[in-house]
């Protein structure tokens, strides 16, 4: 299902809309090159730490996009659910920070970009708080902060903010959740170093056990790729027209997806390709271009930062063919102040 760009507007013919629609026409066929391109590459593997990932269909591929207009581009299997993983990190830090406020979160979850790995077991031992939400550490400090009086109201809370995204109440990978749950013991240390700091209450199993549920989201390329559009919007979602987050509060994830969303790869990342950024074990990448758009790429084969191997290519081609890259000076959405 593909919509063109600025269609409905067609009566009203200026040079602004033509060229708008010529990027779009541009980026959808780029988009569709790309898979063609990336389809039989075969390189890594689907996640196999979590023993259930390990059985996922390595070959599926999807490129997804949504302009905060609400434009799509779909390209391949973007109908497709996978679950989440480590892309509900970026939504669960905007719900702890919209809740508690910047100053509580920043007690527990520093800013600091680590050069480790996600499931590394590291603390900010100066500050006594996470390193930053997007590793392990740091996104299970978050989900303590989730409030109710059980797992039950606070799943429901993480389901709630997931709806409010997606538009759509999210299903839950039960299989995985459980195959996480079982063998999450890296997890587990991470989250009792943490108890023993004071970083986190003692509800440790709870939790965990909400960490892992909250990764076992099964999502589509499409809902991250407006999930990307929203967070593009300034926090409004482009189709429902709700507000789903603070504005200052989506400045404070894009910051912090920008830096840390790509674990030890952050830098090379934002080197490359230059815009905020959360990948999945799921095979997900997504990218969010502020005030253009979401794109999302499904794939599971994984390189060693658990990141989506066709993913990584087709985000390094699209910043360099696209213009997309943040600090690009040909990005012609640069030029809205136009001289007197
Ligand atoms: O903590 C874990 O192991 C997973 N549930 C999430 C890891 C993940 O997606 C890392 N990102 N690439």
């Amino acid at each position: 299902m593909l919509r063109r760009y600025g269609a409905e507007v067609s009566e009203r013919p200026s040079i602004e809309i033509d060229e708008r629609r010529a990027r779009f026409d541009f980026f959808t066929d780029l988009c569709e090159r790309l898979h063609a391109r990336y389809a039989d590459l075969d390189e890594g593997e689907p996640a196999a730490y979590i023993p259930e990932l390990a059985g996922v269909d390595p070959d599926r591929f999807g490129i997804a996009a949504v302009t905060v207009d609400d434009h799509d581009v779909r390209v391949g299997d973007c109908g497709h659910a996978f679950t989440i993983q480590s892309i509900s990190k970026l939504l669960l830090y905007g719900l702890a920070l919209e809740t508690h406020g910047r100053e509580y979160v920043l007690e527990r979850v520093g800013v600091s970009p680590t050069g480790e790995s996600f499931n590394s077991i590291e603390l900010d031992e100066e500050h006594r708080r996470a390193p930053n939400p997007m590793v392990n550490a740091g996104a299970i400090a978050v989900t303590d902060m989730i409030e109710g009086a059980g797992l039950e109201e606070r799943i429901a809370r993480v389901g709630e903010t997931f709806e409010r995204y997606l538009g759509r109440r999210p299903e839950i990978d039960r299989a995985v959740w459980s195959s996480e749950r079982q063998t999450g013991n890296r997890n587990r240390a991470i989250a009792y170093l943490m108890l023993s700091h004071g970083i986190i209450g003692p509800r440790v199993e709870e939790t965990l056990d909400l960490y892992f549920g909250q990764c076992s989201v099964l999502v589509t390329a499409a809902d991250l790729a407006l999930i990307g559009a929203t967070l593009a919007n300034y926090g409004v979602n482009p189709r429902t027209g709700e507000r789903i987050v603070p504005a200052d509060v989506v400045r404070d994830m894009l910051t912090i997806a920008l830096t840390c969303g790509m674990y030890d790869y952050a830098g090379e990342w934002a080197y490359t390709v230059g815009v905020p950024a959360k990948s999945g074990v799921g095979g997900g990448i997504l990218g969010v271009l502020p005030g253009v758009g979401g794109l999302a790429v499904f794939s599971p084969r994984l390189d060693p930062h658990g990141a989506s191997v066709r993913g990584l290519r087709v985000f390094e081609e699209v910043s360099r063919e696209f213009d997309m890259h943040l600090f690009d000076p040909a990005r012609p959405w640069q030029r809205v102040v136009a001289p007197a």
